[in-house]
């Protein structure tokens, strides 16, 4: 096997340097990111790179990989849409030797995925949960608040981790009264998450099931006093479903959490429609898979930091995994402007 350094002109002419990169939609901004920061890394290290998007369908998203394989992809970079249904086309891309890197999500159910990187999408959720406890004073015994909870994908891995992270901290106070879920959307345990499950982390249909909740449970003076959003493109659809119930900015309004720092959920957290975000700075993600590819094509072992945690049901899947970072209305500046992360003309700034 050639060095990425090595391949540079030779191997990329031969095309040992064949990177096939499949993420899920352009619909959600993050993907955008991750994929056009990776695809410019590797072109600028000479490699072939074929970078495709799915638009949230999985069919697409198999038949793109396919024509990858096809295509000699080396190494394949994919974040499912569906963490179940890429074991047959797996096997294809093991009949020609490619590497398979999970990206930010785990492919489940097949022995065909060599690594993942990711972030510490539990402490996600835990973050979430914890950014709720505390604003709320929780732990301090204060209550009875209307706490809404919501859940991502039903066929995304990665949800269940964020709602296993939240409710860890957040189902104690749920059992003990101080939180009321008055929709009665409350998984009774980390495993039952799917069942208030958003499909396709849509924004428009957790729009129309925070319509439904507040139409149904939160006539008069009832106010919602907090809502667990386990990412940005839920909540930009949750605040604009609180929008139209007249909720505006202040103290009346409720908490709302987020992920993934989406440049108009960082404009609602400066306008305080939003709490918070978390942030998965996919450069540093996008870094990392970058240096994974590298020592595959030197044909070193890539480093990790955990061999443990993912079990896809198969096997254990070695992984990078990355540190997330709340943000805060103060902190905005520092984490996401002066980082680079976003521009300010981008948030109002
Ligand atoms: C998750 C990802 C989150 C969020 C969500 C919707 O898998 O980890 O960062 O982007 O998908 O795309």
């Amino acid at each position: 096997m050639l060095s990425l350094a090595a391949c540079s002109s030779d191997a990329s002419a031969n095309g040992d340097c064949n990177v096939g990169i499949s993420m899920p939609t352009r619909s959600l901004e993050r993907w955008i990111n991750d994929g056009e920061q990776l695809q410019k890394q590797l072109e600028e290290a000479d490699c072939t790179v074929d970078l495709q998007y799915a638009d949230n369908k999985t069919s697409q998203q198999i038949s793109q990989i396919q024509n990858q394989i096809a295509g000699g992809a080396q190494v394949l970079v994919i974040a499912p849409i569906d963490g179940e249904a890429l074991g047959p086309v797996l096997d294809q891309a093991k009949k020609q030797d490619a590497v398979v890197i999970s990206y930010d999500r785990l492919i489940e159910g097949t022995e065909n995925v060599d690594y993942l990187a990711t972030f510490d999408n539990f402490q996600v959720g835990e973050l979430q949960g914890k950014y709720i406890e505390e604003q709320l004073g929780l732990a301090d015994g204060a209550g009875p608040f209307n706490f809404e909870p919501f859940t991502g994908s039903p066929d995304d891995p990665n949800a269940g981790f964020f709602f296993s992270g939240a409710w860890d901290v957040l189902l104690p106070y749920v059992e003990n009264g101080q939180l009321v879920v008055r929709s009665g959307k409350s998984p009774a345990s980390n495993k039952d998450w799917a069942s208030i499950g958003i499909p396709g982390w849509a924004s428009d249909k957790a729009q129309a099931e925070m319509d439904n909740r507040l139409s149904s449970f939160y006539t008069g003076s009832d106010k919602v006093d907090a809502i667990l959003s386990p990412n940005d493109s839920l909540a930009i659809g949750i605040i604009a479903s609180l929008n139209s119930a007249s909720y505006s900015p202040g103290d009346e309004y409720p908490i709302i959490t987020g992920q993934d720092a989406d440049k108009a959920n960082v404009k609602a957290i400066l306008d305080g429609k939003q709490s918070m975000t978390v942030l998965k700075d996919t450069r540093e993600l996008g870094d990392r898979v970058f240096q994974m590819i590298q020592s595959i094509i030197a044909g070193d072992e890539p480093e990790t930091t955990d061999t443990e945690t993912y079990d896809n049901g198969k096997k254990v899947v070695p992984a990078f995994v990355l540190t997330p970072l709340v943000v805060t209305k103060d902190d905005v500046q520092t984490k996401l402007i002066d980082s680079g992360f976003i521009d300010a003309k981008d948030v109002g700034l």
